[in-house]
């Protein structure tokens, strides 16, 4: 599907929606009309005034950016899915920076308290934005979404493979999972099973993606580096949810029983099928990052990680709170080269007590967690043999830096790779100050992959538009897939 057939999509439903459509997507359009922008009404009557609302509160004003890339049609929708919702993206930045840092960056020190931090940053997330994710509901704080990440990349070396966008949550196809990845009782299925995304960003991100986007047909790569005094303003909050198709079949996960699905439109494998369809997801995994003054300073990246890993034993009667804290990173720990890992599938969460700049909360909630390379942290959808870190210090654009060093994947074998803790590896351990650049030919997107990847599609969708080429693409190596590593089929 196109583009443009997706804005008519979106057009379409806006209108049947409004012309007395009920479901779920009716009640989410609570933002007022912006008096500003909106043209004067006179002569009207209270309903169409009313229905003009209406229509205007669900209307993209002139973005001009799709909501989604890849969805059931509207037919289909109204006949079989019109109680689920249709996801809009939230895009309407803020012009000036916020002035007061979030409480809980000001009350808390990560170093001192990081599993206190990681539950506060989870609820600092969690406020106005549950149940259903979506920063239009959200009647306490100013939520928003990462533009232009609709579109799949294209050509040979396409990553991933028929990737982009669905339209009921938003969510990005992400990566595969290996066989036996989150436990014994996953052994995999034909095409691998996959991991889906959805990012919302706070306010203070928020206004950097307000400064990069200001001119929506020339967005500015500068805003996220340091050279030019960009980067992603102290009090920046980005909270991912993780969901995957996984497990179905003979395939059976003790955690994501009892699960928080959603439904989603996405494809039938990882790598070998472009066909979607609508298919329910599991909550997995969600993951944080704040930009920290207290994690600024010469060898630091300003920057914290954390994640938590879904557990539906846990029971809580708000399935959100079956996310049990996993760890916090603020560091590569760049000196320490001893190469071990935890393989699939993991049978343990094994905490490697010598790192100082990962700490992980074991507790008897935690699912058994493989971890990254030497214990750092990671996720159950991510490598045992990298860490949030390691990969996140590689975001730039255009991207031309491996994500992962040679060796990493595939990962989750029985012995650590041959390769770890080499010089050559250990450049994935560093510690890169925020917004600085892994490559200093290429622009810092200050440690977000998602605005690198939001810039390669729009720059790429605009040079197939104005039928032309780039200059900076002779200039500089050439061009890697933003790929977590890509993994044997
Ligand atoms: C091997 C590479 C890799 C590892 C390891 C990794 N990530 Fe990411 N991360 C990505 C990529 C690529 C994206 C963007 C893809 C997407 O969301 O579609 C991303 C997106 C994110 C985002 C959304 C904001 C953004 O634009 O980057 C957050 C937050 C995040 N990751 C946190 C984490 C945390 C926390 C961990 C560790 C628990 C982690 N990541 C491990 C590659 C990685």
């Amino acid at each position: 599907m196109t583009a443009a057939r997706h804005r008519n999509t979106a057009r379409a439903l806006a209108l049947a929606l409004s012309m007395g459509g009920a479901g779920h997507a009716a009640s989410c359009a609570r933002s007022a009309p912006d008096p500003q922008s909106a043209p004067a009404l006179t002569g009207l009557t209270s309903a169409q005034m009313a229905s003009a609302n209406v229509l205007d509160a669900r209307n993209q004003k002139g973005s001009g950016v799709p909501d989604f890339g890849f969805m059931v049609t509207p037919a289909e929708y109204a006949a079989t899915y019109s109680d689920e919702p249709v996801f809009r993206l939230k895009i309407d930045f803020p012009k000036v920076k916020p002035a007061q840092l979030p409480a809980f960056i000001e009350r808390i020190d990560f170093k001192t308290n990081p599993l206190e931090y990681l539950l506060a940053a989870r609820d600092y997330s969690f406020d106005g934005n549950l149940p259903h994710w979506n920063p239009f509901e959200n009647q306490t704080a100013q939520w928003y979404h990462i533009p232009w990440l609709h579109p799949t990349t294209t050509g040979p070396n396409a990553y991933p493979p028929n990737g982009g966008t669905e339209g009921f949550r938003g969510l990005i196809k992400e990566a595969p999972l290996s066989p036996l990845q989150l436990g014994a009782g996953q052994q995999g299925k034909e095409g691998g099973y996959s991991v889906y995304a959805i990012t919302l960003v706070n306010d203070f991100a928020g206004y950097t993606l307000g400064r990069m986007w200001a001119d929506p047909d020339n967005p500015d790569p500068r805003v996220t580096d340091i050279r030019y005094g960009g980067g992603f303003p102290h009090g920046t909050v980005f909270a991912k949810l993780l969901f995957t198709d996984a497990p179905q079949g003979q395939d059976e996960l003790p955690w994501l029983e009892n699960p928080l699905q959603w439904k989603a439109y996405i494809t039938e494998n990882f790598w070998t099928s472009s066909t979607r369809q609508v298919t329910a997801v599991n909550l997995l995994q969600m993951d944080i990052a704040v930009r920290d003054a207290r994690a600024d300073g010469p060898g630091q990246t300003g920057w914290v990680f954390g994640t938590f890993a879904y557990n539906g034993q846990v029971n809580n009667p708000n399935k959100f709170l079956n996310l049990v804290p996993v760890g916090v990173m603020w560091g590569n720990d760049p000196d320490d080269t001893t190469n071990t890992t935890n393989p699939f599938p993991p049978t343990e969460t094994k905490v490697n007590p010598n790192l100082k700049e990962t700490v992980i909360f074991p507790s008897k909630e935690l699912p058994p967690q493989h971890l990254g390379w030497n214990g750092r942290l990671n996720g159950p959808a991510d490598l045992n043999t990298t860490s949030c870190l390691s990969c996140h210090i590689t975001a730039q654009y255009p991207s031309v830096t491996s994500l992962v060093p040679v060796g990493a994947v595939p990962d989750g074998g029985p012995t650590p790779p041959a390769q770890g803790g080499s010089a050559e590896w250990m450049r994935w351990f560093q510690n890169v100050p925020a917004a600085t650049s892994f490559d200093d030919r290429t622009y810092s997107t200050d440690y977000s992959f998602q605005v690198a990847i939001s810039l390669q599609n729009f720059f790429d969708v605009n040079a197939a538009r104005l039928q032309g080429a780039w200059a900076i693409d002779y200039v500089l190596p050439p061009r890697v897939p933003i790929a977590r590593g890509r993994k044997e089929r």
